[in-house]
């Protein structure tokens, strides 16, 4: 069995994660932790989930679990990733804190100097699919955005493959979930509801130089990403649809033979027949990556889509969690 621990459980992730680990056949919750709710049951509240007791954060004994997820919002997670690696637990970090490897990228994008920046070498990226031989040996994995595992996903093969030949544009839509539990004026149901809009578009948005991190891995000098996120007024899911003008040469049978070979063995990502296109229905409550592809005037159309709360955080998780301990792949996820 693996022993497990989740700080932050009260969250939209955590409660996610939890509704999974318990479904796991080798997983074994021993501590859920909240700080703003210690003392209660997590049925009370999210009357969605299990009845297990949430402790104070102080009292979480890390020493006697396997790994700890943390769960919670960035820069609180790394005081919780040093201390639960000091007292000998492995970590999955679903913040943004162990994600970029720059100790600068980070303090540009995230306002303050990384508090344990000599941990930020040894972190695996956790975009599953590319990060299985690394997975096994890590003792601290940050697992992906929501919006950077679908660019990522939908991006890796036409990159691998050199038939990009200019500025990306990745127009991209979450649900509300995405934002997290903690109310603010722009996910308030009145601003939300019967609303369509966009935010942080251009380079403006934490998750452009995780993509763009991700993308240098596959080619050195990529091409330009711009990324314009919007709040879709459903609860849950991310559509992409990500425009990549070709090299000459690459048509849409050459490119959907890239991309069918790369992604034929993965039991997480599909790649659509041709003429499909991806929707939140292909995703929502699964693991699942669904990318379709089109070419016209010389440019790839990819769409994409995932659930934010599944594949672009706690399902990705407990998937990267199987990787680290040499366990199936899709355990508790399928
Ligand atoms: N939502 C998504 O789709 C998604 C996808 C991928 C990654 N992520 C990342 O995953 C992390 C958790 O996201 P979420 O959506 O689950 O957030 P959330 O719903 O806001 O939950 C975060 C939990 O962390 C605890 N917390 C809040 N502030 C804290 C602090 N300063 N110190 C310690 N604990 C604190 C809170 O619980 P208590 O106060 O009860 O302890 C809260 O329930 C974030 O870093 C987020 O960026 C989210």
């Amino acid at each position: 069995m693996i022993n497990i621990g989740i700080i932050g459980a009260t969250g939209y992730t955590g409660l996610e994660l939890v509704r999974l680990v318990q479904r796991h056949p080798a997983g074994q919750i021993s501590f859920l932790s909240s700080r703003s709710q210690a003392g209660k049951l997590l049925s009370q509240v999210h009357p969605a989930g299990p009845p297990l007791p949430l402790i104070r954060p102080e009292d979480a004994p890390l020493d006697a679990v396997d790994v700890v997820f943390l769960c919670l919002p960035h820069a609180a997670s790394i005081p919780a990733a040093v201390q639960a690696l000091d007292a000998g637990a492995r970590v999955i970090d679903l913040s943004a804190d162990f994600r970029l490897r720059d100790p600068a990228v980070y303090a540009q994008w995230y306002g303050q100097a990384h508090a344990a920046p000599e941990l930020l070498a040894e972190a695996v990226y956790g975009l599953t699919e590319y990060a299985r031989d690394e997975l096994p040996a890590a003792r601290l994995v940050a697992n992906p955005g929501c919006y950077p595992t679908t660019n990522l996903l939908a991006l890796g093969p036409v990159l691998q493959a050199g038939a990009a030949a200019g500025t990306i544009i990745a127009d991209a839509k979450s649900g509300v979930s995405g934002a997290g539990r903690t109310p603010k004026q722009h996910t308030h149901f009145v601003e939300v509801a019967d609303n369509f809009s966009p935010y942080k578009i251009g380079r403006a948005h934490r998750h452009v130089p995780e993509i763009e991190q991700g993308l240098r891995r596959w080619q050195p000098d990529p091409p330009a990403l711009i990324f314009a996120p919007h709040l879709l007024p459903v609860p849950r899911g991310i559509l992409a649809t990500i425009y990549v003008p070709l090299r000459p040469g690459w048509d849409e049978e050459r490119l959907r033979a890239v991309y069918e070979q790369r992604y034929q063995d993965e039991p997480f990502v599909q790649v659509l027949p041709a003429g499909e296109v991806a929707t939140l229905a292909h995703v929502n409550h699964t693991n699942r990556c669904v990318i379709g592809l089109t070419v016209t005037a010389g440019t790839l159309i990819l769409t994409a889509a995932l659930d934010n709360l599944v594949k672009g955080a706690a399902g990705q998780a407990v998937q990267n969690m199987n990787v680290m301990f040499g366990r199936p792949e899709t355990e508790g996820l399928l």
